[in-house]
């Protein structure tokens, strides 16, 4: 193999231009700035995993707020605040986003990278399990916008901790419900068992209009889409 463009193979050349438009997209659209960099220097120094969502994601998590005019954001599974940057910045003044994380040192990072970006004013990180945390939210319900992105077996149980907390539209996303198609198949282990059933349900559930959509690592990934309908139709 030279590497000379004419020896690629057709799916060689298919891969070349998934990777080409994404990094394309990325520039043009979903540039990181100094708070976001920040963030994922801050998780690489305190030795976190690096499986934060990808820009092209962070910008579309942005989109998704603006358009519904988010006030409240709600997202479980903080890690070191990357995505939680760019929902932030979606908010108008006096608006607010809570972020779960069950681990201590992960939150830690978390105001760190908040702070540094500017957004420690209306951005707040909650330590605990999820499930825990959830019930005590209901206070502060209706979320305009819910992200998932925690562990996976419950993924389940947080879309009904997401409709119960949400208001009729709202957006409900998760994270990693693509997999390579595994989302979709018969599962393999825990985990895979909750994205598979969350699929099944985000995408059946009346009260929902939802999609799954593909737009990380290389096109094999990507977010489950949801908004709360405003009136349930017999046949919509
Ligand atoms: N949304 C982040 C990535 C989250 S990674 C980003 O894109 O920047 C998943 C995070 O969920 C990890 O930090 C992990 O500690 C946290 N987590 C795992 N199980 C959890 C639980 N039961 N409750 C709350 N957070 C959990
Ligand atoms: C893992 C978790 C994520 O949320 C993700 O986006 C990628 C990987 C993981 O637990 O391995
Ligand atoms: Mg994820």
């Amino acid at each position: 193999m030279t590497g000379n463009t004419s020896e690629l193979t057709t799916l060689q050349q298919q891969a070349r231009t998934r990777h080409e438009i994404e990094a394309a997209i990325t520039t043009m659209f979903a540039a990181e700035d100094e708070g976001l960099r920040s963030a994922l220097e801050l998780a690489k120094q305190a030795g976190l995993p690096q499986i934060q969502i990808s820009p092209i994601q962070g910008k579309f998590l942005q989109l998704l707020a603006t358009m519904c005019n988010a006030h409240k954001i709600l997202e479980i599974g903080a890690l070191a605040g990357y995505s939680g940057i760019w929902l932030a910045r979606a908010l108008p003044p006096g608006g607010r986003l809570i972020s779960l994380e069950v681990n201590p040192e992960h939150a830690n990072v978390v105001r760190n990278s908040f702070a540094r970006a500017g957004v420690g004013d209306r951005a707040e990180v909650r330590v605990g399990k999820a499930l825990d945390l959830l019930p005590q939210l209901e206070s502060e319900a209706p979320f305009d916008l819910v992200f998932i992105d925690a562990d996976k077996p419950p993924y389940p149980q947080y879309l009904e901790w997401a409709l119960r907390l949400s208001r009729p539209g709202s957006i409900i996303v998760a994270d990693n419900c693509i997999r390579s198609g595994k989302a979709f198949r018969e599962p393999e282990d825990e985990a895979m068992a909750g994205i598979v059933e969350f699929n099944r349900r985000i995408a059946s559930d009346p009260r929902l209009v939802s999609l799954a959509l593909a737009m990380d690592d290389d096109y094999t990934d990507g977010f489950a889409i949801a908004v709360v309908k405003q009136i349930i139709l017999r046949n919509g």
